[in-house]
């Protein structure tokens, strides 16, 4: 198993000087980093005080550890899900988000089916074997429709996954779109406090129904995501204890975390946005409590850090989901302000994910990148 400094010796050229800043041989954890390393979990408390109290040894001690986990598990593989926002029509009113539908500045676009079957076929030459479709909460967006983009893709592709993004619906609506073939689910949980909730969504929506969602999509057979925003408003160390400990025992497939970056037209527009160290070090945790978990760096995390994403790999995530959507429109899929690659073209996404994983030493692979069976 290759360390840190192996990797540092076999890319010398491509580790960049700030990244070999993250790379340590000697660390030095604290006694509740080393506590997590051993039993992979710990209570609400602890998990709390590992956060507010972290030292530097820890998160790079975690950080290493976590890297290795991933390793063990998926070897050097980062998987690339191709990522297809098809609405930002959304019926929501999230305080933080830029598509949110109190936000009358957003220019609004829905693809056409043919402009989906074109982003997947494109996609598909490039190597994809997993789609997300993601979109709004776009009342558009019905079962019959959805069923039908669905099939569609799975006939058109059927050595793909797909995945789908598009909130929260009724059992019976997760229900048909299974039977249509998605495989996969992603529903960020957002925040595992229902007080914190409360302070991040309008009263339209509530904590319940979200879990709710994902118990119904867990029991129809869905491989599921969860994840959340760190440093989102209001958040405290002990809001991100409740997430560590939701995930530790709700075991989801998969997990999105990145920084709330706050958009200028939403009520949040003030706000300080979350910082890529805590991203970071919660990556390793969440890492360390799941080692088969499949832990994106995400769009997020490389905004507010050029080397955002290689940090997150570094830190022990193993997916990237680099955009497919048509250049048209990937301005105005603006949750956040000054989202990256919305000027790029899928084929350039994909070609600089691959540099730049290399440089962390990882590999992008072209499969459908399952979950693996708990090591
Ligand atoms: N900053 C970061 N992430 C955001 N999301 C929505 N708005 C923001 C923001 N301002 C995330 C939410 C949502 C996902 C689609 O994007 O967690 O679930
Ligand atoms: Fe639609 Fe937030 S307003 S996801």
């Amino acid at each position: 198993m290759p360390t840190f400094s192996d990797i540092a010796r076999r890319h010398p050229t491509l580790i960049s000087e700030r990244m070999s800043e993250l790379i340590s041989t000697t660390n030095s954890m604290g006694e509740l980093a080393t506590k997590l390393c051993e039993l992979r979990c710990l209570s609400v408390d602890e998990y709390a005080k590992l956060i507010s109290e972290r030292a530097e040894g820890d998160a790079k001690g975690l950080a290493e550890f976590a890297y290795k986990e991933c390793e063990r598990v998926y070897g050097d593989a980062v998987f690339s899900r191709g990522l297809i926002e098809f609405t930002n029509y959304c019926a929501n009113d999230c305080l933080y988000c830029g598509i949110r539908r109190g936000n009358a500045e957003c220019n609004r676009y829905r693809l056409t089916d043919d402009q989906i079957a074109a982003c997947a076929e494109q996609g598909y030459e490039l190597g994809f074997r997993t789609f997300v479709l993601q979109g709004g909460e776009d009342p558009h967006s019905t079962d019959e429709w959805l069923c039908r983009i669905v099939r569609s893709l799975k006939e058109a592709h059927p050595d793909c996954a797909v995945t789908l993004s598009v909130g929260e619906r009724s059992r019976e609506s997760y229900a048909r779109l299974r039977e249509a073939g998605a495989d996969r689910y992603l529903l960020r949980h957002e925040t595992a406090s229902p007080v914190h909730y409360r302070k991040l969504h309008p009263r339209s929506m509530s904590y319940e129904n979200r879990m709710r969602c994902l118990g119904d999509l867990r029991d129809l057979g869905y491989a599921v995501g969860v994840g959340f925003m760190v440093g989102s408003p209001f958040q405290t160390p002990s809001d991100l204890a409740a997430d560590l400990k939701f995930i530790e025992q709700f075991k989801p497939e998969m997990c999105g975390i990145g920084p709330f970056v706050p958009h200028h037209a939403t009520p949040f527009a003030g706000y300080a946005g979350g910082t890529v160290e805590l991203t970071c070090f919660l990556l390793s945790i969440i890492r360390i409590i799941q080692p088969n978990i499949l832990l994106p760096a995400t769009t997020a995390l490389g905004t507010i850090d050029d080397e955002g994403r290689e940090k997150g790999i570094l830190a022990g995530a193993n997916v990237v989901m680099p955009n497919l959507s048509p250049a048209e429109v990937r301005a105005d899929y603006e949750l956040y302000d000054n989202k990256i690659c919305t000027g790029d073209e899928a084929a350039e996404c994909a070609g600089c994910l691959g540099a730049r994983m290399l440089a962390v030493g990882r590999r992008l692979v072209v499969d459908r990148g399952d979950p693996k069976e708990a090591a």
